[in-house]
């Protein structure tokens, strides 16, 4: 586990949940990702008056990093609003996996700054992935 980058991605993933726009569930998520060169992308949860249509705060860093046409994650950092740690969805952990290798960081920082530390593959194993498909 980085240090460096549990830091970096912290104040980035903090920063992006003041953008949050979560006006139905008043639950404010920030995310930040960084790739195996140094770039790192940052995303807030992102809700619709269609309530279905929201989108989680991983899924808007992980859309902003691929768009700048990075494909890498090297450690992911989720900030959560409170106390309690806010592990990522399953929808999310399957999107951190699709740019994420089994032994990829993830790490839970609460709104105290105490940190919880794992990996992609603890959170989701057995991913279905790309070379599934090739089967
Ligand atoms: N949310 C995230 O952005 N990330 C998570 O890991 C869990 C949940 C968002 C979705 C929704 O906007 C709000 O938090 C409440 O579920």
């Amino acid at each position: 586990m980085n240090k460096n980058n549990i830091e970096q991605l912290s104040a980035l993933a903090f920063n992006a949940q003041k953008n949050s726009h979560s006006p139905y569930s008043n639950f404010k998520v920030g995310a930040a990702v960084i790739t195996p060169t140094g770039e790192t992308f940052a995303g807030c949860n992102v809700e619709s008056a269609a309530f279905p249509l929201g989108q989680c705060a991983e899924a808007t860093a992980i859309g902003n990093m691929v768009s700048q046409g990075y494909k890498r994650i090297s450690h992911i950092v989720i900030a959560s609003p409170n106390e309690e740690f806010c592990f990522p969805c399953g929808g999310c952990r399957q999107k951190i996996a699709e740019f994420a290798t089994d032994d990829t960081p993830v790490t839970m920082v609460s709104k105290q700054g105490q940190t919880h530390n794992t990996t992609i593959g603890e959170l989701l194993p057995n991913a279905f992935r790309a070379h599934d498909l090739e089967k």
